[in-house]
């Protein structure tokens, strides 16, 4: 390694994704072993022998370092990057974090989606809802943001509907929802900032190539 090479950095969405982000990496070679230490809670690890750095960031957060350069990559779910709307090349689907946003909601509220009726929509994902609504089905809504365990909304009355992930269903079940409609596909996505993609065009394009073969 040249002593003028610079660190590159990853940004990881905090939690499942950063995890299976690491298990890829070291899969490549690519290793950082303090970060695999839970208890800890230090937040930014290095490999020196790569020049690498890794944080973990709330997801939300990651396309925001990614898009300021304050990291360099970054390992983010499709609806984050929806929902921020921020600047960065996505380079990789990685296959991993696969899940769906839909509308949801009772059975009975299947029909309030048919005739462009005003009806009330809870999500964490404001953007991708109204953006749903809005520009593809061409129905007026009120959207009421949430945080968390969206599911709550039409059951105490908050809302209709929701616009939230699905994976396995089984949250939905139990709270007596149902899928009414599908939105998009989601999974999780590597995403570049645009000038270090042009400043380590090789070691990143190296990066991508490697994980690509990988995931082959
Ligand atoms: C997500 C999502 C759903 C659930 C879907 O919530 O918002 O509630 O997972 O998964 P399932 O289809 O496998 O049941 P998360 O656990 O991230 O927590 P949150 O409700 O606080 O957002």
């Amino acid at each position: 390694m040249s002593e003028e090479m610079r660190y590159l950095t990853f940004a990881l969405g905090k939690g499942r994704l950063a995890n299976q982000t690491l298990e890829l990496l070291e899969e490549i070679g690519i290793t950082c072993e303090e970060i695999k230490d839970k208890s800890s809670r230090k937040l930014i690890f290095v490999n020196e022998e790569l020049k690498l750095k890794f944080f973990l960031a709330k997801g939300p957060d990651v396309p925001t370092y990614v898009e300021y350069g304050a990291a360099d990559i970054g390992v983010v779910g499709k609806d984050t990057l929806l929902e921020e709307g921020r600047r960065a090349y996505e380079v990789l689907d990685l296959g991993f974090g696969k899940c769906k946003m839909c509308v949801c909601g009772p059975e009975s509220a299947r029909e309030l989606l048919q005739h462009h009726e005003m009806i009330r929509v809870a999500s964490k994902y404001p953007k991708i809802a109204k953006d749903y609504f809005y520009n593809k089905k061409h129905q007026t809504v009120d959207i009421i943001k949430l945080n968390g365990s969206v599911e709550l909304g039409p059951i105490v009355g908050l809302s209709d509907v929701i616009v939230d992930i699905v994976e396995t269903g089984s949250t939905l079940k139990a709270n007596g929802l149902q899928v009414l409609e599908e939105i998009c596909p989601l999974s999780a996505r590597m995403i570049v900032n645009q000038v270090s993609m042009r400043m380590e065009s090789e070691r990143i394009r190296k990066l991508i190539s490697d994980i690509k073969e990988r995931l082959a």
